[in-house]
């Protein structure tokens, strides 16, 4: 069976950039899974559907005419073939994501999409539900956290690198209306599978965190 590693958590935790640098590390292909309810949620702003049109919502996740690229520092992607990589990362669009992927139909129409992600040699897939909905099988299942304060101040920073200004409070409010939202939906909430190892990110660095699930990896697939 083809290796299949899920990481799932709250916005912010670091998922994305260790899920990246840990696929790269070991040749194996990335699932950004929150790329597929953002692009869904700009798709739907492009199109100016309604967001409480919820059949028209679904349509639109089913039909995504989405593209991904794979360049030196990571992935580009194309949504009818324009180039949607930074635009899909705004903060509107990361509410609106959550907004959209509390919806039955969009979550069951971007389901097999996700599982057509796996390919030899190995997977590393990104999310919230990674290890609860999407790949219940995977041997090796993360839960990563990190406090809300110190998912913030990364944020922050990350933003401020980009010459973008914003608030502390205003991300720290953010945060925890997203991580609100995506827990207490009734349809796959962002929660631990049963058999996920926890990682409380909140005092390691990107590559302290990196070697961990290196070595998670070696140990279960070995
Ligand atoms: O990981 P992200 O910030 O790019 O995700 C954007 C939103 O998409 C997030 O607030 C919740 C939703 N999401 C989800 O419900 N299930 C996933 N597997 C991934 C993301």
């Amino acid at each position: 069976m083809i290796p299949v590693v899920t990481i799932d958590g709250p916005s912010g935790a670091g998922k994305g950039t260790i899920a990246q640098n840990v696929a790269r590390e070991l040749g194996w292909g990335l699932l950004d899974s929150g790329s597929l309810y953002r692009l869904t949620a700009l798709a739907c702003i492009q199109q100016t559907i309604d967001f409480e049109d919820l059949s028209a919502i679904e349509l639109i996740a089913r039909n995504l005419p989405v593209s991904f690229q794979s360049v030196p520092d990571g992935l580009k992607i194309f949504l009818n073939n324009e180039d949607v990589s930074d635009a899909i990362r705004e903060e509107t669009i990361g509410m609106a994501a959550s907004k959209v992927a509390a919806m039955g139909g969009v979550r069951d129409a971007l389901l097999e999409r996700q599982r057509a992600f796996v390919s030899a040699p190995g997977l590393i897939a990104d999310g919230r539900d990674m290890g609860t909905t999407v790949f219940p099988q995977a041997p090796l299942k993360i839960f990563m956290t990190a406090s809300c304060e110190e998912r913030a101040q990364r944020r922050y920073k990350q933003l401020k690198e980009k010459g973008i200004s914003v608030s502390l409070a205003a991300l720290v409010a953010d945060l925890k209306a997203r991580d609100e939202q995506d827990s207490n939906r009734p349809i796959s909430p962002l929660r631990p599978a049963d058999d996920a190892i926890m990682i409380d990110t909140s005092n390691m660095s990107i590559e302290q965190v990196t070697q961990k699930v290196l070595e998670l990896v070696k140990q279960t697939f070995s």
